[in-house]
């Protein structure tokens, strides 16, 4: 397990941030970073707590998802071929669950999770890096950035995730071809092999004697790896397993002496910087062709599920909620009901008016969690001049009743926010899988008839 006292010290590894505005196609991956439990949560934080959480809701003694997605992620990553630049974290598992390199009910259940979360956006492959860096975040781990971009494979890739009978020669060569070279070979795996275990069920090779009714899966934990192995006193089956042949992690992390082991005994700081960076390099390892965006970070204000309508009586609704996140001391001593949040739109014409303007309330349903810092949401419901619609808006808010306000203008240009098609869910409805669906929108034509008069149509 990864030590809580000492997280706190890490930074993430670093990418260079570029100004991410909303709307972007990553919002809802964004979301999911930011948001990780209560209203607007994606359920991915949910399902690894706490950190040992096992799958089915807690239903599976011996599993812990958190481990679970980690090795999923790993065997994904480790077919990549650094020479072709073909293969890495593609989602390619989907596909290779069935291979004797990939035992275990850990793959399908993991795949299971990610899949139904997926839309056209938010690839499955964007969803398990993502699962694995809010994991052991949760799970006092280190902090790694979360980079979006990855493109799912549509078939299975080659062969390639090392095995634990397999020599030593032929796991450092694995581990160069996926692009570490040995020291960072030792580091990654005693990385990974720090939560979760070894489980009887799938590696009898490895152990024996550990099913009991409490342990049916016969799991056998690695522990506090690094110590545990230097001062003699590891459980780890992969380094005292009775097995000699499948005893790997003796074989790997004695491969430079013990040094780089001792250096993690010896400061668990270092042992959780280098952890957050390998495992960042591990889960940014895609194919060659995919070109990752900047690091994610979770936006200050943020519009979540807006929507514009036309109401029975005629009226263009606005409803929708606002997001805000912080990280500094008001944000976590706020009392959302006492905020004061307002958003001021303006016209389609690029106009401002004093009426142009409704309070965002709260509510305790709309109570919510980061893992990043302090979150609130509120409630948009507002009525918008149809002859003068919506263009853009900004969002006048603070933690403190009496202000001082801050004006969230999404990096300047406002939040833009288009009246010319509107969806209107109430008159669709979605057919299941084959089946049709009726989507019905209302396109509106605004004419200018004179410069003070604009008209809207509804076709
Ligand atoms: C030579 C390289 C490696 C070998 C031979 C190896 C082998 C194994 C084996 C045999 C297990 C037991 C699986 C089970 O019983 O469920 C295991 C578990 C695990 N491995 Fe590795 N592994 C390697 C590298 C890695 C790396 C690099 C990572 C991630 C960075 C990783 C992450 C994990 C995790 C998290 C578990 C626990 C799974 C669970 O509890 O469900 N492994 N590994």
């Amino acid at each position: 397990m990864w030590s809580r006292k000492t997280f706190l010290f890490l930074v993430s590894a670093s990418w260079p941030a570029r100004a991410y505005t909303w709307p972007s196609p990553f919002d809802a991956l964004e979301d999911a970073y930011t948001v990780s439990s209560g209203f607007g949560s994606s359920g991915i934080v949910d399902e690894v707590t706490p950190c040992s959480q096992s799958p089915g809701s807690g239903s599976a003694p011996g599993r812990q998802n958190t481990a679970e997605w980690l090795r999923t992620a790993y065997h994904d990553m480790a077919t990549y071929n650094s020479t072709t630049g073909l293969g890495g974290l593609d989602g390619s598992i989907g596909f290779e669950t069935n291979r004797p390199e990939n035992v275990g009910s850990a793959f399908n259940t993991t795949v299971s999770f990610f899949a139904p979360l997926q839309t056209a956006q938010t690839s499955f492959s964007d969803l398990l890096a993502l699962g694995v860096i809010l994991a052991i975040k949760n799970c006092a781990g280190p902090s790694v950035a979360f980079r979006p971009g990855r493109i799912d494979a549509t078939e299975a890739g080659p062969p390639g995730v090392p095995q634990p009978q397999e020599s030593l020669q032929t796991h450092i060569a694995e581990f160069a071809r996926q692009g570490f070279n040995a020291t960072e070979m030792i580091a990654l795996v005693a990385c990974g092999h720090t939560v979760g275990g070894v489980h009887e069920v799938d590696f009898p090779q490895s152990i024996q004697g550990a099913i009991t009714p409490d342990n049916p899966d016969g799991v056998v934990h690695f522990d506090n790896i690094a110590t545990q192995y230097i001062n003699g006193s590891t459980v780890d089956q992969l380094v005292v397993g009775f097995n000699h042949t499948t005893n790997s992690d003796a074989a790997i992390f004695a491969s430079d002496g013990n040094q780089t082991m001792l250096g993690f005994a010896q400061s668990n700081d270092d042992f959780l910087s280098r952890c957050g960076d390998l495992l960042g390099r591990m889960l940014n390892t895609v194919p060659a062709s995919v070109e990752l965006g900047d690091a994610i970070e979770p936006l200050p204000v943020k519009p979540y599920q807006l929507s514009l309508v036309f109401n029975a009586t005629g009226g263009l609704q606005l409803t929708g909620n606002i997001r805000i996140f912080g990280t500094s001391a008001a944000a976590a001593a706020t009392n959302p009901a006492d905020m004061p949040v307002q958003l001021l739109w303006t016209d389609r014409h690029g106009e401002t008016s004093p009426s142009y303007s409704t309070t965002a309330t709260w509510g305790s349903f709309l109570e919510a969690t980061s893992l990043f810092g302090s979150i609130q949401f509120f409630d948009i419901n507002a009525f918008i001049d149809p002859s003068a619609g919506i263009s853009s808006f900004v969002v006048d808010w603070a933690y403190d009743a009496d202000g001082p306000l801050t004006k969230s203008d999404n990096g300047g240009g406002g939040f833009p926010f288009q009246d010319v098609v509107i969806f209107q869910r109430v008159n669709s409805c979605h057919g299941a899988v084959n089946e049709n669906s009726t989507i019905n929108a209302v396109v509106c034509i605004c004419l200018r008839i004179s410069s003070h008069t604009p008209e809207l149509l509804r076709l």
